[in-house]
């Protein structure tokens, strides 16, 4: 069982990502600026009222993290620097991923892939990845992006 943080965990791919780990068995950890319906069915730990663009909302998010232990962080919402998770214990491999063209609010709904499948594809890439795979970049379908 691993231990997820996923930010923008309210709608949209975040979401989907939530319900996938949390049906995995994994404990997830949920970050939004406020909870959804469809988040709070999940029944998994929800750290509202975090609008990441807000350094004091970073700074008690980080807080509110201390002691916890974290395997994977997905940051799909905003970008959190690695000073916001305080005192790193063990190595970190970071990998950034295109989730592809998903049909979320974001696209208004348009996209040729639903935000389930996009979740699916971005846990089954990350499961494949590992430290010596640090600092690429992919799409979810398991391509390697060049930049
Ligand atoms: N959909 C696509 O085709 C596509 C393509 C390329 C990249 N992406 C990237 O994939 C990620 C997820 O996209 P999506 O399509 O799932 O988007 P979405 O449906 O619009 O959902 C975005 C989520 O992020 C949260 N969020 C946005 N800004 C935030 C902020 N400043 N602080 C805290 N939370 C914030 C939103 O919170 P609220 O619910 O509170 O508004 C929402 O829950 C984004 O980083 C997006 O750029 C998506």
């Amino acid at each position: 069982m691993s231990h997820v943080l996923i930010t923008g965990a309210a709608r949209g791919i975040g979401l989907e990502l939530c319900r996938l780990y949390a049906k995995r068995g994994d404990t997830v950890l949920a970050v939004c600026r406020g909870v959804s319906p469809e988040l709070a069915s999940l029944g998994v730990t929800v750290l509202e009222g975090v609008e990441l663009t807000h350094q004091s909302d970073v700074i008690n998010l980080a807080a509110a993290l201390r002691g916890r232990s974290i395997d994977l962080a997905i940051l799909n919402a905003g970008v959190l620097s690695v000073e916001s998770f305080g005192d790193l214990e063990k190595e970190v491999s970071v990998f950034l991923v295109h989730p592809g063209y998903v049909q979320t609010d974001m696209t208004g709904g348009r996209g040729d892939s639903t935000p389930a499948e996009s979740a699916e594809r971005i846990a089954r890439l990350l499961d494949r990845l590992g430290p010596s795979d640090s600092g690429t970049f992919w799409h979810a379908n398991g391509t390697p992006l060049p930049w």
